[in-house]
């Protein structure tokens, strides 16, 4: 998908504004054209789960520079506006949530409003049409709708959210969900590591190539040489990737993954701001402390963990589990409002934190 053209954005009233809010946060702060479209109970839901009643309250929620230079919006009854017509290129479509009445009338071409025209657009014109639903359990008719879709070229994706990442908190599992939902959009995401992307392309490679090497030592020296040349690489990987067990090292210091922040939206000026921090730690990773660096305006916090070396033999190494630590950080005032809590976090994008004292 092309990372000029827009990309529409529907979000209809089913429950799951958050996972709607995260995912308008990260396509502005990956600078992706939006073309934004609520309805009416779309808006609804978002006051009720997440405080927003108003377009300028979404607006203040993603960060007014960030909105201005990426998102335009369309009212949901004009079915005239660019997103309506197959001439106007886009980048595919998003409804989340989806809910099961939009779900239905974009399954028959229904083409009502204007999130249900540009839906039916995106089909006809073959571009990608991500629908994200919310309802349990499913009837037959909605099941019916959804194989309907899935067979007319649409990717359902319900907001169904694993935890095998072992979420400790509610944004663990909305950012399970978005990203997935950027995946499928083509935009770059750093929400969540992806399953024993780590440890099967590192480590278990390399130990299964080492395996072979052994156990087909009678074999040609065809075979070997191409199992020699994947040990070498994969152990070369292995030992040079941050964040992965490194047989070479012992206790080295690295930058923790934070995946989580959480600060209150306001605080008074003589109170105590405590903020919590998810960080992943597990496998050979394990936390250290957290740095700071202040002023009256923004703190800047690093999370700092050790790379412990345990060794082949342990268990935690062959079959590793991360899973999120939280750590909550104190800071005294004084505080100028509004204060900015940023998280480093290495290669990924930092987490921010607006808060306003008064
Ligand atoms: C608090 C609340 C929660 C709702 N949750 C869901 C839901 O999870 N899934 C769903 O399909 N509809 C849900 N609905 C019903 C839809 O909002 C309703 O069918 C609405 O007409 C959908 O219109 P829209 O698709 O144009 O936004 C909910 C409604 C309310 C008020």
């Amino acid at each position: 998908m092309s990372p000029t053209l827009p990309i529409v954005v529907g979000i209809t009233g089913a429950s799951g504004a958050p996972y709607a809010v995260r995912l308008l946060q990260q396509l502005v702060a990956a600078h992706r054209p939006i073309s934004l479209i609520v309805s009416k109970y779309g808006m609804r839901l978002l006051d009720t789960e997440s405080g927003i009643s108003s377009i300028d309250g979404l607006r203040d929620a993603i960060g007014k520079h960030d909105w201005d230079s990426c998102v335009q919006t369309f009212s949901n009854e004009d079915r005239g506006a660019p997103p309506a017509s197959g001439s106007a290129l886009t980048a595919g479509m998003i409804v989340c949530p989806c809910s099961m009445g939009t779900l239905s009338a974009i399954a028959v071409g229904a083409s009502r409003s204007l999130i249900e025209r540009a839906a039916d657009v995106t089909l006809k014109e073959r571009r990608k049409l991500v629908l994200v639903p919310r309802e349990t359990p499913l009837s037959a008719i909605h099941l019916a709708n959804m194989l309907r879709l899935a067979r007319a070229g649409a990717v359902v994706m319900p907001a169904s959210p694993g935890f095998y990442h072992r979420p400790k908190q509610v944004s663990d599992l909305v950012d399970f969900i978005v990203a997935r939902m950027l995946d499928h959009l083509g935009v770059e995401q750093k929400l969540l590591e992806r399953w024993q992307e780590c440890y099967f392309s590192r480590l278990c490679f390399p130990a299964c190539a080492a395996r072979g090497l052994l156990e087909w030592q009678p074999i040609t020296e065809g075979v070997m040489k191409p199992a020699l040349l994947v040990f070498a690489a994969g152990a070369l990987l292995t030992v040079s990737s941050p964040g992965c067990h490194n047989p070479a090292a012992n206790n080295d210091v690295v930058l923790l993954n934070t995946q989580g922040l959480d600060a209150p939206t306001s605080i008074a000026p003589s109170a105590t701001l405590t903020v919590g921090l998810n960080v992943q730690v597990g496998g050979c990773l394990k936390f250290d402390h957290i740095e700071s660096r202040r002023t009256a305006s923004q703190v800047d916090l690093t999370v700092w963990g050790r790379d412990i070396r345990t060794g082949f033999t342990d268990g935690a190494i062959l079959c590793p589990r991360y899973f999120l630590e939280l750590h909550e950080y104190q800071l005294d005032p004084p505080f100028q409002s509004p204060f900015i809590v940023r998280v480093e976090r290495g290669r990924l994008s930092p987490l921010t934190a607006t808060v306003q004292v008064q």
